[in-house]
């Protein structure tokens, strides 16, 4: 019987170093016809080892006049990712190939439609402010919100 406990006790202590190691932190995030997002604030915890966004797009305007993408970045300074992102073009879902500014970005999507992805926190910095915007044209300046990691 002790030699029972002994093993289930390292079974519960293996299953709690399994969790420690890999956290997947889930949000969802909704964006409007009226270019919103429904909440400005992501609080990413210190434990999570990656984050899933749901992006869900509520409205019902198509892709083409009114999409919406979920772009994060360090920078506060999101104009000018916006503009290389509209440079880039619908069918680069408006994200600049390669620009190290960006740290993840969703797909672009239209009304009813909803994508979920993920990245790992390894990207980010403990005790830091992120920005994350739409950069589909014209989107940026309401669309934009705060993630916190740690
Ligand atoms: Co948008």
């Amino acid at each position: 019987m002790k030699y029972l406990s002994a093993v289930l006790l390292c079974g519960a202590l293996a299953l709690n170093m399994a969790t420690a190691s890999a956290e997947t932190c889930s949000f969802t995030l909704e964006g409007s016809d009226q270019s919103r997002w429904d909440k400005d604030k992501i609080e990413v915890a210190a434990t999570c080892t990656e984050v899933e966004i749901t992006l869900k797009h509520v409205g019902v305007k198509p892709v083409t006049t009114g999409g919406h993408n979920w772009v994060l970045t360090d920078s506060d300074d999101i104009k000018g990712l916006a503009m290389a992102g509209m440079t880039a073009g619908p069918g680069a879902d408006y994200v600049k190939a390669d620009d190290k500014k960006i740290i993840a970005h969703s797909k672009l999507i239209g009304g009813g439609e909803t994508t979920t992805f993920t990245f790992p926190t390894s990207k980010l910095k403990k005790g830091t402010s992120y920005t994350y915007f739409c950069s589909f044209p014209g989107h940026w300046a309401m669309m934009k919100g705060t993630l916190t990691f740690g």
